[in-house]
């Protein structure tokens, strides 16, 4: 299942705010509406949104009315701006903008026309770059999960959350396609749900076992001996393997050391930020408070309470056993393993 894609001139998108209830697409031939369509979550998770930037940025080389090229380039740097302020966490965001718009000076004898065919043919490769490692990280992932294996899982991290198969969840799948009998502990993931409308409906379509849990359930599982191994994805992996996903991880791996359970962030290089040391650097987005007052337009805390909604957390990297990225597993110290990681990985594409 994509995620997003191209077609007919527009970029078309899964609306995931309105799942599992509802399965309606929308178009986009204007940048600004993908950028409000990230903030809003119509798409989400850090791959996707990093593919969506690329599709903007696309958007806007079509749009801008430039005759020369520092005309388009000026528009493109623009639009830039706007497709990098939808939300703060995800550095695939910046990653795939940045990626276009690195292309688009390089192309120093492009004309406009060129430059825009040449900028969406970037967003299209980079889109289905996206679905190639995820498959890579699947691969080297379902190695280390043991058969049969309990899986706690927080968020949602599958075709949803990239543009096909999934970081943590396509290890899921990569498991259960190479014939491993695994289940997994769905996190319901407030106060968005990620896991409870999302994860659960991805799974339940693959025939994959699942059962959903609410999130305060995890530590007693993990306790009574009922969870093997956990899995996670990640919004921004620091230097130092410090990584920053969906609010509730931190507490997840703390509990699988302390409860002695293999505990691993599956990300793709795109999403390691090598220019901030440590997981201290990385802004987390606050969200409207209304994510935690209302569920689907119920109200369900007094009216006027005060709410802090912080969308991520920081979870330090000596509660990992690995980072599985396209590249192979990275072990302590993450800052020598992440670094190789990212290094085979753009060698790769300078190479394709
Ligand atoms: O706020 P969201 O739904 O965009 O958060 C998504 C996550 O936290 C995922 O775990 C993360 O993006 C990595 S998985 C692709």
């Amino acid at each position: 299942m994509r995620t997003l894609w191209w077609e007919d001139g527009q970029l078309k998108m899964i609306d995931q705010r309105l799942l599992p209830l509802r399965h309606e697409i929308v178009s986009f031939d204007d940048y600004r509406a993908v950028a409000k369509a990230i903030t809003d979550m119509v798409v989400r998770g850090a791959p996707a949104i990093g593919a969506a930037g690329a599709y903007g940025l696309a958007l806007a080389a079509r749009q801008s009315t430039a005759r020369t090229r520092e005309g388009l380039l000026a528009d493109l740097a623009a639009a830039k701006r706007v497709l990098d302020a939808a939300r703060p966490t995800a550095v695939n965001l910046t990653w795939a903008t940045r990626r276009l718009f690195n292309l688009a000076q390089r192309l120093t004898d492009a004309e406009p026309d060129a430059l825009r065919a040449a900028l969406l043919a970037e967003a299209e490769r980079l889109a289905n770059e996206d679905v190639e490692i995820n498959r890579r990280m699947g691969a080297h992932g379902a190695a280390v999960i043991p058969h049969g294996a309990n899986i706690l899982h927080h968020c949602n991290t599958g075709s949803l959350a990239t543009v096909d198969y999934g970081t943590a969840l396509g290890v899921v799948r990569a498991a259960w396609e190479r014939g491993n009998p695994v289940h997994v502990w769905v996190d319901e993931t407030r106060p968005r749900l990620q896991g409870a409308r999302l994860t659960a409906w991805e799974l339940m379509q693959d025939g994959i076992p699942m059962t959903l849990i609410a999130d305060n359930a995890a530590g007693h599982l993990m306790r009574s001996g009922k969870v093997d191994v956990v899995l996670f994805g990640a919004d921004r992996v620091a230097a130092n393997g410090d990584v920053a996903n969906k609010i509730g991880t931190y507490k997840l791996a703390v509990l699988a050391k302390e409860n002695g359970i293999p505990c691993y962030a599956v990300v793709p290089t795109s999403t390691v930020d090598l220019s901030l040391p440590s997981g201290d650097h990385i802004p987390i987005e606050e969200r409207p408070w209304e994510e935690v007052t209302h569920i689907d337009g119920v109200q369900i805390a007094p009216d006027d309470v005060r709410v802090y909604n912080p969308a991520f957390d920081v979870t330090p990297h000596r509660y990992l056993t690995g980072i599985i990225t396209e590249e192979g597993i990275c072990y302590p110290p993450f800052e020598i393993s992440l670094r190789r990681a990212k290094e085979a990985a753009e060698a790769r594409i300078r190479d394709a």
